[in-house]
């Protein structure tokens, strides 16, 4: 099969969440699963260009948007044998952030931008006839792409059997701007109705993608169901529900040639399931670079989050100081984003020296560290469409405490008293007491069952969520687009 996929983020070049993992490691998958796949994304300001080894593709690629013709050049890299395109557009991307400016201001022409980035993909199959069975759009961004598909290429020599899919990573971002923008976006003024683009007065890309995606999928099972309703779909319940069976849940998978404590370059020590030395050392390591009180019998708690309110770090800044003043436990905490949470949680090993570790930023072996060296990793998300984070945890014998929703309730299983099962600590409330209390009980089976402990670590260690996996559920999500798209 033939798949071209446009997104905002993939990694190595940009990325501020999980949409860069699943956009950087899927279409190797498929590739090495004998697939032909290209992505396109834009070519930030911030792209290392040398690094990276981009080269020139094409001078010039013409793109309309409304009544105004863009132009814009073609560079390509390869990302482990995937070409990545990247559209150079000095007006649009050569700016330091992707989204904002340093200040968290949102880029006034975002809808713009990847309005533009999405028919510059699409456009750019058509003149290098690159006929793709599928174009799989990711995330508002791209999410008009199936409907540029429908309205301007249904019957186009290169591109008139391509079928749609769109992959939602978070129904709570959904590109909703001015109606001012709709003409620039070239989707014909027929099409701003409610049930298409029109949104209360505004244009609502997602929504509009949804409605003109031969398939639509989200990142977990359990996500797929709670988006159905209006209390975790935002808005777009009725929309993913007229859908019907077109509309599933697949599960990310991780890039264990990333992220597998066996040979992870970032650490100080390598471990696995038989030898878990290196993890002590890992441990060392971490209460050192954390100023943590160095002393192997504390437990650790990790973090590592986007700082935002999906994720539930207000509920946990009301639980962290009551945890530490009552239990012998350390957290390890990275995280940035929202001002006033980096402002709390900031200052804390200050307050708590010994105890809790912070560090405000994005750091990627800091990452990996505290993957390795803590014990236990939180993450009491309000909701979470996949959540890498926790699956990481389990292949670094880092018992996950979550919440349980979306794709944390669907990898983390709950750990057994009785028995000694599970993989992880779940709770259901979102309060800082469930937090709390639960985080206590974990701590509680590390002192006193470290039986359960350590087979409990054996058990998360053994789960598999290879991209394999995930990438044949998409195989048969493409196999179904083309089956239905009209
Ligand atoms: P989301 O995409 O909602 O942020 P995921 O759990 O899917 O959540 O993915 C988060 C990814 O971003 C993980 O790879 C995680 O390691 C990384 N990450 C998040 N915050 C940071 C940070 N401050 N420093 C380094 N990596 C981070
Ligand atoms: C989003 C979600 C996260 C998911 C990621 C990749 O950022 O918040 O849960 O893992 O996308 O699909």
């Amino acid at each position: 099969m033939k798949i071209a996929m446009i997104a905002a983020e993939c990694v190595p070049y940009a990325k501020t969440g999980g949409l860069a993992d699943v956009v950087g490691a899927l279409p190797q998958t498929l590739q090495k699963m004998g697939h032909e796949v290209i992505v396109v994304m834009p070519k930030y300001g911030f792209i290392d260009t040398q690094k990276f080894r981009l080269r020139p593709y094409l001078g010039s690629l013409g793109v309309w948007m409304g009544n105004t013709l863009e132009w814009c050049a073609v560079h390509v890299a390869s990302n482990g044998g995937v070409p990545v395109y990247f559209i150079e557009s000095d007006k649009f991307f050569a700016r330091e952030g992707l989204y904002h400016d340093k200040a968290m201001n949102d880029y006034l022409d975002n809808p713009r931008r990847f309005a533009f980035l999405t028919r510059a993909g699409i456009q750019l199959c058509r003149d290098t006839a690159f006929a793709p069975d599928i174009v799989h759009v990711h995330d508002w961004h791209t999410a008009l792409g199936p409907a540029y598909l429908k309205i301007w290429h249904w019957n186009d020599p290169v591109l008139g059997r391509t079928a749609s899919v769109l992959t939602i990573h978070n129904v709570g971002y959904q590109g909703v701007y001015p109606a001012s923008d709709y003409a620039y976006l070239g989707l014909q003024p027929g099409n701003f109705t409610p049930d298409k683009f029109e949104d209360h007065g505004a244009v609502n890309f997602l929504k509009g993608g949804i409605v003109y995606s031969d398939m639509v999928n989200t990142v977990s099972p359990t996500y797929a169901a709670e988006t159905r309703t209006p209390d975790l779909g935002y808005g777009l319940a009725p929309y993913l529900n007229d859908k019907g069976d077109r509309y599933v849940g697949i599960l990310n998978g991780v890039d264990y040639t990333e992220w597998n404590p066996a040979t992870d370059r970032r650490l100080p020590a390598n471990y696995t399931a038989d030898d878990l030395s290196g993890k002590a050392v890992c441990k060392r390591e971490l209460q050192r670079r954390m100023l943590l009180e160095e002393n192997p019998d504390i437990p650790i708690i990790g973090i590592v989050s986007r700082f935002a309110s999906q994720k539930g770090l207000d509920l946990l800044a009301e639980a962290v100081e009551p945890i530490v003043n009552a239990m012998r436990v350390q957290f390890a905490l990275l995280g940035s984003g929202d001002p006033t949470l980096e402002s709390y949680y900031g200052p804390l090993p200050a307050r708590y020296g010994g105890r809790i570790g912070s560090y405000i930023g994005y750091n990627n072996d800091l990452a990996h560290l505290i993957e390795a060296g803590a014990d236990f990793f939180c993450m009491p998300s309000i909701y979470e469409p996949c959540g890498l984070n926790q699956m990481y945890s389990l292949k670094y014998g880092t018992l996950p405490i979550v919440r349980a929703t979306g794709g944390l309730e669907d990898t983390v299983q709950q750990y057994n008293e009785a028995t000694g099962e599970g993989t992880g600590f779940k709770f259901s409330e979102p309060s800082a007491s469930a937090i709390y209390y639960t985080v206590g009980w974990a701590v509680s089976t590390y002192y006193d069952r470290k039986h359960h402990m350590a087979q409990m670590i054996q058990s998360a260690m053994a789960q598999d969520y290879s991209w394999e996996r995930s990438a044949e559920g998409y195989l048969w999500l493409y196999d179904q687009a083309k089956q239905v798209k009209p």
